[in-house]
């Protein structure tokens, strides 16, 4: 928090001598309990310097600490504790909200530097999975992160389009599909050939040379496998664009593995030349250091891989948006993958390489297991969607029954309590699939917050609030819990960013919510009486911030629900 340095600052002109400026603010701490004050020094270290007790020299320094900042000074033991001047403060902050409004938060350390972001990424001709919607939620949120620190942000929707498996899928169509069914419901029956495929295969191990063949001929680009793969391409990509527009996700591209095929070959020459590439067993791979498995680029028949295309898109992307960081949004069983290209692209010579990341996150479970589309046992994430904004509407119905926009509110809160409930726990977890669970009006959900952004507005709406020049200072503890969270928003965003864990801008909002409700509670907000303004621009200040902190996980608010 921002008034921890201005206390770093004020100790230090006491202790100059003693201790250096970044010690002293390393040093600072919050007190376990809100009766010790706002921000704690601890004295030990001091002991040596002035040779005298930490005790002593805490009930000293309280004396000498004075600043129009601070409303008291106490010694409490080995610490000093410090209570901020609660007029002073929330002032500051409530005017800064008032005048920024969605501005808040917003930092400029990325300003002039690009960030790429590969997330979504799903496969076509398959169902959309739940690891692709994890990778789709997670994704948008750190690109809205990243976009509010400053940085240009590009998305890419690295579509699964190209592979053996296509070759596979074209043989099956070829063999059982039925051109009408396959209109009627693209990704099913295409799902269904292939599953139907690899059953076959069991019996008739021949039907994999049939499906290489296949891959062979589309890779040469054979006119009759190109035309059925861009078929099944545009069906898939239509059935995705549905799920992204009802999730309200955006990208800036889409290219996809098929787009590197002709940009593969140079890169493996250009591997060649380098001398990275050897032979093992017919294959080309580049070997890496101890422990890592080394790099397969290509085949013995001359077949790409997945790293091939990975590697080559890198490279482009790294001339093509000169990106000062690359983020790859993918579940955490292709940790090695990504090492593997890291470690590729580190030998090439590539300094840029640092700043690509990983980004993984756990699974979604039902039940305590893992959501599989294999053998075609699919959720439909496009039902699970509709199912989530159907119980919202009956929510509504039964709460709110005169509420206006009713389809629209419903679709907000169905999509935002998947969305919360992805993103309340840091990613890395696996997360229990509980559509009952997300649409709760109380506990740590999407819907909750919502519900308390929507219940300020409300509060505004019934008043003669206007968000000018107000100024408000406020002192009581209900109050003073919630502005101290107001101020702390900006060191959040800046936290969720360097660590790429939306989650600490979802565990940040269920605080100010909870705060924000208390205060509802214990305040008469609208008593008239000189506080009232001030009042009022607190309940706004928290509109703004929630708003703003659910937009950066990809929610909106409604102003009403
Ligand atoms: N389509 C891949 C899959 O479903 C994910 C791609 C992730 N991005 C990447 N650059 N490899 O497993």
């Amino acid at each position: 928090m921002k008034y921890k340095i201005d206390a770093a600052k004020e100790l230090y002109q006491v202790l100059k001598d003693a201790l250096s400026l970044e010690k002293i603010e390393r040093l600072l701490e919050k007190p376990k309990h809100e009766q010790h004050g706002d921000i704690a020094f601890p004295c030990f270290e001091l002991a040596k310097a002035f040779r005298k007790a930490p005790v002593q020299i805490a009930s000293e320094l309280a004396l000498q600490l004075q600043s129009p900042l601070f409303a008291k000074v106490e010694a409490a033991g080995p610490y000093v504790n410090i209570f901020l001047n609660r007029h002073h403060v929330s002032k500051d902050v409530i005017g800064t909200i008032v005048k920024e409004k969605e501005l808040y938060g917003n930092k400029e350390f990325g300003t002039g530097k690009t960030i790429v972001i590969d997330y979504s990424s799903p496969n076509i001709a398959k169902p959309f999975s739940m690891g692709h919607l994890r990778s789709t939620v997670i994704g948008n949120s750190l690109k809205r992160i990243s976009e509010k620190c400053g940085y240009e942000v590009v998305g890419i929707n690295y579509i699964g389009d190209w592979g053996t498996q296509f070759g596979k899928l074209i043989a099956a169509y070829k063999k059982w599909g039925d051109e009408e069914k396959v209109k009627q419901n693209p990704i099913k029956e295409l799902f269904r050939l292939y599953v139907h495929f690899h059953e076959e295969v069991k019996e008739h191990p021949e039907l994999e040379d049939e499906g290489r063949a296949w891959f062979k001929r589309l890779e040469d680009g054979d006119q009759e496998a190109v035309v059925l793969w861009t078929w099944f391409r545009s069906e898939s990509l239509q059935e995705f664009s549905r799920i992204y527009e009802l999730l309200g996700v955006k990208f800036d591209s889409f290219n996809g593995e098929a787009f590197y095929n002709n940009k593969m070959d140079k890169m493996a020459d250009y591997l060649e030349n380098l001398g990275l590439l050897t032979e093992s067993e017919g294959a080309k791979v580049v070997s890496l250091e101890e422990g890592m498995p080394p790099c397969l680029i290509k085949k013995s028949d001359g077949a790409t891989l997945y790293a091939t295309r990975d590697l080559t898109a890198a490279m482009y992307r790294q001339g093509m948006y000169k990106f000062d960081r690359a983020l790859y949004v993918v579940g955490g069983e292709q940790s090695l993958h990504f090492e593997q290209i890291f470690a590729v692209l580190k030998k090439m010579g590539y300094s840029w390489v640092e700043g690509m990341s990983h980004v993984p996150f756990g699974l979604i479970l039902k039940d305590g297991k893992k959501m599989s589309t294999r053998k075609g046992k699919v959720v439909l994430l496009e039902e699970v969607i509709a199912e989530a904004i159907a119980l919202a509407k009956q929510n509504i119905e039964d709460k709110n029954p005169s509420l206006p926009n009713k389809e629209e509110v419903a679709k907000q809160v169905g999509v935002g309590a998947i969305l919360f409930h992805d993103l309340k726990n840091e990613r890395i977890h696996n997360i229990e699939f509980s559509l009952e669970h997300m649409l709760k009006f109380e506990g740590e959900t999407g819907p909750y917050v919502q519900y308390t952004h929507a219940r300020a507005c409300s509060i505004l709406r019934k008043s003669d609030f206007t968000p000018d020049n107000v100024s408000a200072a406020l002192a009581d503890d209900t109050s003073w819990a919630v502005v101290k969270l107001l101020e702390s928003f900006p060191k959040v965003v800046e936290t969720a960013f360097e660590r790429y864990e939306p989650s600490h801008i979802s565990k940040y909002i269920l605080d100010l919510a909870q705060a924000f409700n208390k205060y509802y509670g214990n305040v008469r907000i609208l008593e008239e009486d000189e506080g009232k303004q001030s009042r009022l621009a607190l309940v706004y200040a928290v509109t703004v911030v929630l708003k703003e902190g659910l937009r950066l996980l990809g929610i909106q608010s409604p102003d009403e629900m």
